[in-house]
């Protein structure tokens, strides 16, 4: 096989690696998804991952993010269209809910230290706008980081 070809390929299997996403628009996934952190890319997690986030929305990381069953199943078929391909799940099978616990995640991460996902002004590796300075339209090229100083213990 060329070159070239696998490894298009091999972009097209791991769209993780990419630094830019297309932010595709959806009226509901943008006014409920988005209101208490990033209308994350869908691209960032499977489709498994997001099927199951979505069918738990009532105990979603420790708040209420339930919708009505239309809502739901528009926002998850939005996702899952969407959705990265393969292997967001735990090591015993269960899908990853979580975008910061993927292996794609933790190691385009590894250099940041424990302490600084703890400044007050990250407080979560969830809060991706924090360094990511235009997270909100799916860019997270690298020079656009910005690593917030505030709350350096
Ligand atoms: C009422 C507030 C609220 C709403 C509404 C909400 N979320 Fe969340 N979400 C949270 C909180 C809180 C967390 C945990 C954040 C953290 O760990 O810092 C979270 C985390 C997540 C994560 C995991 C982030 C990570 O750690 O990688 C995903 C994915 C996610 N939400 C998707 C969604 C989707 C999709 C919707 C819309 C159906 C939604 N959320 C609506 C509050 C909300
Ligand atoms: C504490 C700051 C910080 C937070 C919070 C953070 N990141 Fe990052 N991110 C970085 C740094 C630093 C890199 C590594 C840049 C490099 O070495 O190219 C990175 C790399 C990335 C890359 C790869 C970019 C590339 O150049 O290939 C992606 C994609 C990414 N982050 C997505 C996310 C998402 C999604 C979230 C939230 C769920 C998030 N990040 C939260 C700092 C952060």
């Amino acid at each position: 096989m060329k070159t070239w070809l696998a490894l298009l390929l091999i972009a097209l299997a791991l769209p993780a690696w990419a630094d830019r996403f297309s932010v595709p628009k959806h009226a509901a996934f943008d006014e409920e998804c988005a209101s208490c952190h990033l209308a994350y890319p869908p691209q960032l997690l499977d489709a498994v991952s997001w099927r199951a986030l979505m069918e738990n929305l009532p105990r979603h990381f420790g708040v209420d993010a339930s919708l009505d069953d239309n809502r739901r199943l528009a926002i998850t078929d939005f996702l899952t269209r969407h959705a990265g391909r393969g292997g967001s799940t735990t090591s015993s099978g269960k899908p990853l809910l979580r975008i910061t616990e993927t292996p794609w995640f933790r190691r385009e991460h590894d250099e940041i230290a424990a302490p600084t996902w703890q400044r007050t002004a990250i407080k979560s590796p969830a809060n991706c706008a924090a360094c990511h300075t235009q997270a909100a339209s799916g860019d997270f090229r690298e020079r656009n980081i910005h690593i917030p100083k505030r709350g350096t213990p």
